[in-house]
């Protein structure tokens, strides 16, 4: 049993350190003097970071390195001018119990994301997952429903007027065949689907300048999921819906192939007059036994992440790219699929990776 605990041990210790630099070869830089991905992106072009931290600290008081590491936050302001909190505005954070907000751990990010002149994107009104017990159990009718949800949008987003840039109204409201999540989306079960119109509603009433998204996965390319959304945008739209945006989060995998058509399928949304932005980018692989990338692994991210960027840049209306945490300490990926990980741009001690330094070209090339 110790035993077993010391391998476990060693193989942790062993994925959380860098490959030895010869490992890894160093790609060709073009930032110049800038020596930030923020300094190095093109005028009025989002860099953004969820923030902070996820799944890794499930038994740990929540959120840690936003509030405790110090080194996390020097590089949080001088890489990003965008943040996204990473839980602290989904409802089973901001909205515990009935008539209760907990307005703490998101008003941090907002003050900060202040001090430090970035914008944020808020994260998220309208999802089937992260809600609370009492709203997911409660049993209520569906005019309590409608009226819980609209009092929640009112209060969230008016509180945050004028400081959340983008919203994702309708986080994940498709399944991958391009169905609307009829069972698992207490909104669209219990209210019908129309009620996602008036979530983006109610959104533009309490905050008429914020940018209203819908947010996804696996919706990189132009396949039956993106399409749902694009046929119910143009339906909304026509409607005098305001919806603003469409984005898709790439959650990448070196086991998948890259999204070849990302450009393509953005600017379809892009020629519908909709903003367009990249939310949630990580680059996740499968770990050798050693726990540590191979070089061409290390390669193989640099490139996608490299690929991301290029395809947000090059459509008119991306102006919001955004990766899903930069370091891999504190990277949800690990927690959530076995064996997988170094996601991230930035190894555990901050050290930047390949990915980092691709990003932070492709940004310089196109200032
Ligand atoms: O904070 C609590 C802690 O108090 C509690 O004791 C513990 C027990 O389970 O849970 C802790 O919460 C965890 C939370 O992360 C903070 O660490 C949750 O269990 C865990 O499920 C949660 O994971 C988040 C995940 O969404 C849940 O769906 C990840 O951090 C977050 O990165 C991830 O983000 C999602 C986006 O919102 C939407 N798109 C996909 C993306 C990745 O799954």
């Amino acid at each position: 049993m110790r035993s077993a605990r010391l391998v476990i041990a060693l193989f942790a210790a062993v994925a959380l350190s860098a490959p030895p630099a010869s490992a890894v070869s160093a790609p060709p830089d073009v930032s110049g003097h800038k020596q930030t991905l923020r300094s190095a992106a093109p005028k009025g072009f989002h860099i953004g970071t969820a923030v902070a931290g996820g799944g890794h600290h499930e038994n740990q008081p929540y959120p840690d390195p936003f509030t405790s590491d110090s080194e996390y936050r020097k590089v949080l302001a001088a890489e990003f001018n965008s943040v996204s909190p990473e839980n602290q505005m989904k409802w089973e954070y901001i909205h515990p119990e009935r008539g209760r907000y907990n307005f703490g751990m998101a008003d941090a990010i907002v003050r900060f994301a202040k001090q430090n002149r970035q914008v944020v994107r808020g994260h998220t009104l309208m999802w089937h997952s992260q809600n609370p017990e009492w709203l997911e159990q409660g049993d209520f009718t569906a005019a309590e429903l409608r009226e819980i949800l609209r009092e929640h949008i009112m209060t969230v987003v008016g509180r945050y007027k004028g400081k959340v840039q983008q919203w994702d109204v309708a986080n994940e409201i498709f399944t991958d065949a391009g169905a609307l999540r009829t069972t698992e989306n207490i909104w669209i079960r219990e209210l019908g689907p129309g009620i996602v119109a008036d979530a983006f509603r109610w959104a533009h009433q309490a905050d008429p300048k914020a940018k209203l998204f819908f947010n996804d996965y696996n919706v990189e390319s132009v396949n039956a999921k993106s399409d749902a959304y694009y046929a119910l945008i143009k339906e909304l739209r026509a409607a005098g819906v305001p919806v603003h945006g469409f984005s898709a989060q790439a959650h990448l995998s070196l086991d998948y192939g890259f999204p070849d058509d990302l450009e393509r399928n953005l600017k379809r949304f892009a020629d519908l007059r909709l903003e367009t932005a990249i939310t949630e980018l990580d680059v996740r692989m499968t770990l050798p036994a050693s726990g540590v990338p191979t070089a061409a692994q290390l390669q193989q991210q640099a490139d996608y992440y490299q690929r991301t960027l290029a395809a947000c840049l090059k459509v008119r209306t991306c102006k919001s790219f955004t990766i899903w945490g930069f370091t891999d300490k504190y990277s949800w990926v690990p927690v959530f699929f076995q064996g997988q990980g170094a996601a991230t741009v930035m190894w555990n001690d901050f050290g930047r990776k390949q990915a980092y330094y691709a990003l932070r070209s492709t940004l310089a090339k196109r200032a």
